[in-house]
């Protein structure tokens, strides 16, 4: 059985195949969709809906739609785009990012993503939430002023990891990054070897006495705007 067919994205027509995602195809083909809760090792969960893509006229998450033969997808409209800077703006108000005195800074997917969209400032109000520093660990910092709730530190511990540091809680705004339930990072058996430790997009989850190991200016999104190897491998 043939499995390969063609879909559409902003009027290219591409090869994809049965049984990958949207955004598995765009990649193949080097077409960026921006992304944050996605990982390529770890289950899709389409939460942080940045890889929004309207598909036949309805907006979708790339990165758990799977293809289906004659797609028309948009990925690169100004509605598209606009919507969303909005997520990435609402990302920035509801938590708080101070970008310059954080240490992942420049290896930071939400602040890489910012400079992408050419975001200088946030379109809403910040918020300035109040939120726990956990220092309890003696290898590992988790700052929840950075936490965007994308999870990949609940799956990585999980699906990589065979543990289950981290838990999803609470509704709405009030929303958090659960430890074992309510305890400290200190009381679990998470290691800084954990894939969970660095999977983190943000600054959220960070290791200790390891800071600026790699200068401010020679890191990863430094160097070159994020999707850049998705586009580049593929041009
Ligand atoms: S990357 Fe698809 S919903 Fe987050």
């Amino acid at each position: 059985m043939n499995d390969t067919f063609k879909i559409t994205i902003d009027g290219k027509e591409i090869e994809a195949r049965q049984g990958q995602t949207i955004m598995d195809a765009a990649d193949a083909a080097g077409i960026y969709i921006p992304r944050l809760c996605s990982h390529p090792d770890l289950k899709p969960i389409g939460s942080c809906r940045v890889c929004t893509v309207v598909v036949d006229g309805r907006p979708q998450a790339a990165c758990v739609k799977p293809v289906m033969d004659g797609m028309v997808i948009e990925n690169d409209t100004p509605a598209v785009l606009q919507h969303r800077r909005n997520i990435i703006d609402m990302m920035f108000v509801e938590g708080n990012h101070f970008c310059m005195f954080c240490e992942k800074s420049g290896n930071c997917e939400l602040q890489a993503l910012a400079y992408r969209f050419g975001i200088t400032a946030p379109q809403y109000p910040f918020q300035f939430p109040e939120k726990e520093v956990d220092g309890s660990h003696p290898d590992i910092l988790l700052d929840h002023n950075r936490c965007i709730m994308c999870a990949r530190c609940v799956r990585a511990s999980q699906e990589l990891d065979g543990k289950n540091v981290f838990q999803s809680i609470g509704r709405g705004f009030h929303r958090k990054i659960g430890v074992n339930g309510e305890k400290e990072l200190g009381d679990t058996d998470m290691a800084v070897s954990d894939r969970a430790t660095e999977i983190c997009p943000v600054g959220c989850i960070i290791k200790k006495r390891v800071g600026y190991e790699v200068p401010i200016g020679q890191r990863i999104y430094d160097k070159a705007p994020i999707g850049s190897d998705i586009e580049e491998v593929h041009p």
